[in-house]
């Protein structure tokens, strides 16, 4: 069975995801075992606690191999949080003799060359992935093998991270008996699970709306072009509330998931709740647009800086794909609104993943965009893997090309 599976983990600041994938005969994810456990290891996209990140990993891994009656020994991850930068390169390369026919060590040699930047000493490559090709100076070719050439270049977009934090990463998953297969930038995998193959060809932005981060990318001519992650998600709304009405975080979040929304003025009025403070027996009665209007500040504040990040990526204006909300606090009531009137003329959504299989109807939802994202990615690049030529057999130095997922098939 396992051969044709592929195995995923999106380790998140509220909950671990495990899950074993593979693809059905029409191309579409089938999920065919997964598990999810809490986990408050992880602070704002980055671990900040081995041991518990590693149970809470241990916990998934056990599950889905229980579920299976294999082993689950290697993991495709997504890595996100604001130690996670992007940067658009170039790589060139002659072909000799010249004009033969493009192969694939010459794909890699350019994506290679496209690789030599100057990295600081704490940071290094985590992916670099190919967003065009150009064969003597004819532009937006996503699949060069076989074409003949005498001049091959390529674009991509070259993910770095701060290393302790990546090592940590790979750590947990060996502290939980398995290895790293590969990692993958968190918002890219969202995008993967959330956007068809059009919106990444229009041009589109996903914001994948976490607890402890929001990550967000910017697509288009169907490949990631830009990539932030903002230090506001659900738990800072949470926390807001829990020192404003001076309630524990559990009752602040039991409060927000009953009766939060993103835009106060669309709460009736005269609707009202019971907050039961610290301290006091009795509970204290509140307005619930009052309520909202703390939520709504927040989320005001996460809208306005993704207006801010898709001015500085430079896609304003060409985005006709629009906005598509997903992760778990795209499920806050009226989010969309919010985002619509803070991102003018964009279209704004939301976006939940499509799975297969038993599993599909507990699968379905903003929160596992990053896992069946990932699912995708593992499953369209496994047939377009290079190794490289410093060839130590690590994930880091592989290069998976998008070409199966980012343009003709
Ligand atoms: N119905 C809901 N209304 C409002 N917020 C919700 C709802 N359901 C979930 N959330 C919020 O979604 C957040 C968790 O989302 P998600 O599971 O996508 O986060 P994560 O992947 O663990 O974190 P991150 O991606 O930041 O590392 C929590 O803060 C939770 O309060
Ligand atoms: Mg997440």
């Amino acid at each position: 069975m396992s051969s044709d599976l592929v195995f995923v983990l999106d380790l998140g600041s509220t909950k671990a995801v495990c899950m074993a994938a593979r693809a059905t005969s029409d191309d579409k994810i089938e999920v065919v075992a997964m598990a999810h456990a809490d986990c408050k290891g992880v602070k704002r996209g980055a671990v900040a606690d081995l041991d518990d990140s590693a149970m809470a990993v241990s916990e998934v891994i056990r599950k889905v191999s229980v579920a299976l009656g294999e082993d689950v020994n290697r993991l495709v991850v997504a890595i996100g949080g604001s130690h996670v930068e992007g940067v658009n390169a170039q790589g060139f390369v002659p072909i000799v003799p010249q004009s033969r026919p493009i192969n694939s060590d010459d794909v890699l040699r350019v994506v290679n060359h496209s690789r030599q930047l100057m990295m600081p000493p704490d940071r290094e490559q985590i992916q670099a992935i190919p967003r065009e090709f150009r064969v003597n100076g004819q532009r937006g070719i996503a699949k060069p093998i076989g074409m003949n050439g005498s001049k091959l270049e390529v674009m991509t977009y070259i993910v770095t991270g701060h290393t302790p934090n990546v090592q940590n990463l790979e750590r947990v998953v060996q502290m939980a008996g398995a290895r790293v297969d590969g990692m993958v930038l968190m918002p890219l995998a969202s995008g993967l699970g959330v956007l068809s193959e059009q919106d990444r060809e229009l041009g589109v932005v996903v914001v994948d709306i976490g607890g402890g981060t929001s990550d967000m990318a910017v697509f288009a001519n169907g490949s990631i072009a830009f990539h932030a992650s903002l230090p506001i998600a659900g738990q800072l709304v949470t926390s807001d509330l829990s020192k404003l009405l001076k309630t524990t975080p559990d009752e602040a979040e039991r409060l927000k998931l009953r009766y939060g929304g993103a835009v106060a003025s669309m709460v009736p009025e005269g609707d009202s709740l019971d907050v039961n403070q610290i301290g006091q027996e009795v509970p204290r009665p509140m307005q619930r647009r009052v309520f909202c209007e703390i939520v709504e500040s927040r989320m005001r504040e996460l809208a306005i800086m993704v207006r801010q990040q898709i001015e500085r990526s430079g896609f304003t204006g060409m985005l006709p794909g629009g906005v598509v909300l997903t992760g778990g606090g795209s499920l806050l009531p009226n989010t969309e609104d919010l985002f619509e009137t803070n991102l003018s003329h964009m279209r704004v959504r939301r976006g939940v993943p499509k799975a297969e299989g038993q599993l599909k109807h507990s699968l379905n939802r903003p929160e596992y965009a990053t896992a069946l994202g990932l699912a995708r990615y593992a499953l369209d690049t496994a047939a377009d893997e290079y190794d490289t030529a410093t060839g130590d057999g690590s994930w880091k130095g592989r290069v998976r090309s998008l070409f199966s997922m980012f343009g003709n098939k």
